[in-house]
């Protein structure tokens, strides 16, 4: 909870003077509370994209956008960078604390045992066209989940939630792989119960009847801490609208399924692609990285840097530091030099010293290095949002739980202001002129 600031604010409208009260979060931050703003005043605030409005309060995930700060119930995410586990930080966002060893054990336990799909399900599949984008399957057969788990509708306590959640976090790597490989004309490939987490998603998307894929330790590594910088950024579009979904009583599974929409959004998580997109439009030869800079520039271009810029950072995106770091690393190891991650590299150097991106303080965010990982590791790019959903389930289940044990039954409505027609009367058909 926040506490009350000894300020106040005061609003002065119509010659009359209105008092608020100011609230002010563990890390400072402060807001005006409009709770009654309407009531006493007959007018409401506007704020389009939210920019300046907080929906909620919650003890989830902290960013300070001008820092560059990113921490998870308190703990900075450079700190998982050491032995990144991703399961481990699902449980720490979910539950509010690191997992004892014991607590952890049963965790795990869950996860390899909910990592099976129902045998019904696998027929879905074959009813999407192999072009299908992944992300509408995503999100289609995490609702197609609810039907198969009926007794996780209603979520009657923490031990039932617990259930729903294991089994959404384990069963999503399981609908993502099956996607693929239905995507591709390939047999689907079962849960392995003797893999952790990541391999074992590895080996359901890339081993084949006759032999086993097997994780290269550097490769468990950076996909775990590549799902862990994905795993929650406090009100973003996706987890926002998995609260206002949430809010109206709607059921876990519909809840994250409408996340995987807003998320596919080229805005949002399907920057990832976008920007694998433009950087092999530069590859190819259509433009230099110095042309490109110069479109996303010009607003009648409609061009934008894809993976650069944040609503809240105005600082480095810390999660871009860390990819890029990984990249370095990874990418000679993996492939051969990636003439795309020169070119990622080119189009940073020129923009951080360009007046146009330092005025409006736009930097690398967490999708700009994310692509060229994902793509040495060997997922395909049609695949990078539904990775960023299988890392930001776990924030989404956070963030539903933790607002329908703190605001159940109020559901969220925001209102508008009107600036359509004024009254006017119906006017019949054989009335109407041309
Ligand atoms: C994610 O919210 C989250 O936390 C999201 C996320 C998460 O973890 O959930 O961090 C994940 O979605 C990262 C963002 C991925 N999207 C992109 O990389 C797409 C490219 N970036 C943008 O479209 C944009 O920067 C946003 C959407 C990320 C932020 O948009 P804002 O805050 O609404 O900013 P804006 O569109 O109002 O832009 C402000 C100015 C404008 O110029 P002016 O009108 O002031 O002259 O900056 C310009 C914009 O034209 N601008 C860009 C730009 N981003 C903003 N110009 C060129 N290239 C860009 N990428």
């Amino acid at each position: 909870m926040s506490a009350v600031s000894p300020d106040q604010a005061t609003l002065i409208l119509g010659g009359n003077e209105y008092q608020f009260p100011v609230t002010e979060g563990s890390e400072g931050e402060r807001a005006i509370d409009i709770g009654d703003l309407r009531a006493k005043t007959g007018h409401i605030t506007l704020d389009p994209g939210y920019g300046n409005t907080g929906s909620c309060e919650s003890a989830i995930t902290f960013i300070d956008g001008e820092q560059g700060i990113l921490r998870y119930r308190g703990i900075p995410i450079e700190q998982f960078a050491s032995s990144p586990t991703f399961t481990e930080v699902a449980w720490l966002l979910i539950s509010g604390k690191l997992p004892t060893p014991s607590e952890y054990a049963v965790f795990s336990e869950d996860l390899t045992r909910y990592s099976f799909l129902d045998e019904g399900m696998k027929h879905q599949f074959e009813g999407f066209p192999r072009a299908a984008p992944p992300m509408a399957i995503l999100s289609a057969m995490i609702n197609s989940l609810s039907c198969f788990h009926p007794e996780l509708h209603e979520l009657e306590d923490e031990t039932q939630f617990n259930h729903a959640a294991a089994r959404l976090i384990s069963k999503i790597r399981t609908i993502a792989a099956y996607a693929f490989r239905h995507s591709r004309g390939l047999p689907y490939i079962y849960p392995d119960p003797a893999l952790r987490y990541v391999p074992n998603f590895l080996h359901m998307m890339f081993s084949q009847p006759y032999r086993q894929y097997v994780c290269p330790q550097m490769v468990r590594d950076a996909l775990n801490l590549i799902l862990i910088l994905h795993a929650d950024h406090e009100q973003n579009c996706s987890t926002s609208t998995v609260r206002m979904v949430g809010s109206s009583g709607a059921n876990l599974f519909a809840s994250c399924a409408s996340g995987v929409c807003a998320l596919w959004g080229p805005l949002h998580g399907g920057a990832n692609v976008e920007v694998l997109n433009m950087l092999h439009q530069i590859h190819d030869g259509n433009i230099t990285p110095e042309e490109y800079v110069r479109l996303a520039k010009d607003k009648d271009s409609k061009v934008r840097l894809m993976g650069f810029g944040h609503r809240v950072y105005k600082n480095f995106d810390p999660r871009a530091k860390m990819l890029g770091a990984i990249a370095e690393k990874l990418l000679p190891q993996l492939s051969a030099n990636d003439p795309l991650l020169n070119i990622a590299r080119r189009l940073e150097e020129i923009a951080l010293s360009d007046p146009y991106f330092i005025e409006r303080k736009l930097y690398p965010n967490v999708d700009f290095y994310s692509g060229i990982l994902l793509r040495a590791i060997g997922i395909p790019t049609n695949m990078f949002t539904v990775i960023f959903a299988i890392g930001r389930l776990p924030g989404w289940i956070a963030h539903w739980w933790e607002q329908n044990r703190t605001m159940a039954n109020k559901i969220a409505r925001p209102r508008q202001i009107y600036t359509g027609e004024t009254h006017r009367d119906y006017i019949p058909m054989d009335q109407r002129s041309e």
